[in-house]
């Protein structure tokens, strides 16, 4: 068969071009311009006008159907949960991450426990080869066996398979690696990568399976390929970690079918990913109780409490204009607590190099935890450390009033569930625990002649 004719055309402004440039002749953006497959249609005997014939009515709302939204478990209860309750069939789902994360193997044991759970699964690898497949299968607690592999990086061959073993998932590894007939560029370049992702989305919807497609992260942190490649699927989940440590981070960027602020913790270990039901426990492993400068929080991720430690540095600075570093919350978050503390709460950091990060790769995004930063800043300039047992919630107003949190119920019982017993937080804070004790502060100099004392 001749391969269909293509034209080339930027995606930027939609011009065409008869052979690919780097440069769009029409809008002169740079690489724009993207392979795209020309087909040719039957032509259309249905009249546009409308009221002639239309091919389906349009109905009324309150006459459709509510079909029940189904869901299938993968087995893993950590995906689930940030997949928002299982994979939704006839849905596609784009998993992200930097190479050696743990995706592929993340994969193969959701395909091995939906294949246990009497589902078919179609692992197609363009990146290793079925007996590469089946020696990272060798090493799972899960029994892979069962699951269908191709080693395949052809789209029309892998959708053909899947059709004729009636899969219901479909896992392609990865979406770089594909390419389809209909094109002649190479794999992984732009038009390949949507054509192919755009292909899939329509198969997932008709045949009524689930995809899910890995994607490489490019040094920008963003999925390699073309931005619509995240537009087209349903479903985009992040995989992540600091490659020295142990444990995964999965967090939803994009979900149709459900929240984007669950996240889901592992722990690679030597017979694949195991889902880690605490993650607090986990986060607060490697504190060292006695040492200043740390401060433990609890933040919402999603509908959980996690509880994680801050740590600050203040030292002083060898140079004239003394460094601000953060690392897992904003750099501009920092410098107004910073001068907060410095106007209001009296505790100076003008000559002091200072650094703040959170444990275990945890952004702190609400100002809840506002407190506890302030608090391991107060620490480190005091050089006290703050009691063991405690644990800080609150956000500071300009002003250096503390101010009451949301959702604190939840964030205290995970607290006392993990053995702390006092929470410093505004003196306003409705509610009880039991085993709680609550240090009230309704200013930020309060909090300073706690721990100084
Ligand atoms: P992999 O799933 O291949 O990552 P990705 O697909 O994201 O590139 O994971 C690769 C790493 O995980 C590799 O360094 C080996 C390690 N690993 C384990 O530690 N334990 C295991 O059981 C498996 C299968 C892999
Ligand atoms: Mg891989």
């Amino acid at each position: 068969m001749a391969k269909a004719r293509s034209v080339y055309r930027c995606t930027e402004c939609g011009h065409d071009h008869p052979k690919w440039v780097g440069r769009c002749e029409a809008c002169g953006e740079w690489n724009s311009v993207a392979e795209e497959p020309v087909t040719l249609r039957a032509p259309d005997r249905r009249s546009a006008v409308p009221g002639r014939r239309a091919a389906e009515p349009p109905s009324r709302l309150r006459d459709i159907a509510e079909s029940r939204l189904v869901r299938w478990s993968t087995g893993l209860p950590e995906l689930d949960f940030v997949l928002g309750s299982g994979l939704v069939p006839g849905s596609m789902t784009l998993v992200g991450g930097e190479p050696g994360i743990g995706k592929s193997t993340l994969l193969l044991q959701a395909a091995a426990r939906l294949e246990a759970g009497g589902r078919t699964v179609l692992y197609a690898s363009g990146e290793e080869s079925p007996e590469q497949v089946r020696l990272r299968a060798g090493r799972l607690e899960e029994d892979a066996g069962p699951v269908h592999v191709l080693g395949e990086t052809r789209l029309e061959a892998i959708l053909e398979a899947a059709t004729t073993i009636q899969a219901d998932l479909l896992v392609l590894d990865s979406i770089q690696t594909v390419y389809t007939d209909l094109l002649e560029g190479a794999p992984g370049n732009v038009g390949q990568v949507r054509e192919c992702a755009a292909r899939l989305m329509r198969y997932a919807k008709e045949t009524g399976s689930a995809v899910v497609v890995v994607g490489h992260v490019t040094k920008g942190g963003g999925i390699a390929g073309p931005k619509t490649l995240e537009h087209i699927v349903d479903t985009v989940l992040y995989f992540e970690g600091e490659s020295t440590l142990d444990h995964r981070l999965l967090r939803a960027t994009k979900n149709r079918f459900g929240s984007v602020d669950e996240i889901g913790v592992f722990t690679m270990t030597g017979h694949g990913l195991v889902p880690v039901p605490n993650p607090s426990a986990l986060f607060l492993a490697a504190r060292d109780t006695g040492s200043t400068g740390s401060a433990v929080t609890a933040l919402m991720e999603g509908t959980r409490p996690v509880l994680v430690e801050v740590q600050a540095l203040a030292a002083r600075s060898g140079f004239g204009t003394p460094q601000r570093v953060a690392t897992g919350l904003d750099q501009k978050r920092l410098a107004v607590l910073l001068a907060v503390l410095e106007r209001r709460g009296g505790t100076s950091f003008a000559d002091l190099d200072v650094f703040v990060q959170v444990t275990a790769g945890v952004r702190l995004k609400e100002p809840a935890s506002d407190l506890a930063v302030a608090a391991a800043l107060v620490s480190s300039v005091l050089n006290r450390a703050a009691p063991a047992d405690a644990i800080f919630l609150g956000e500071l107003g300009l002003g250096g009033e503390v101010r009451p949190i949301g959702g604190i119920e939840r964030r205290l019982i995970e607290a006392t569930r993990l053995g702390f017993r006092r929470v410093f937080a505004s003196g306003r804070t409705a509610g009880k625990i039991q085993g709680l004790t609550l240090v009230g502060l309704d200013h930020i100099d309060q909090l300073v002649a706690a721990l100084a004392a």
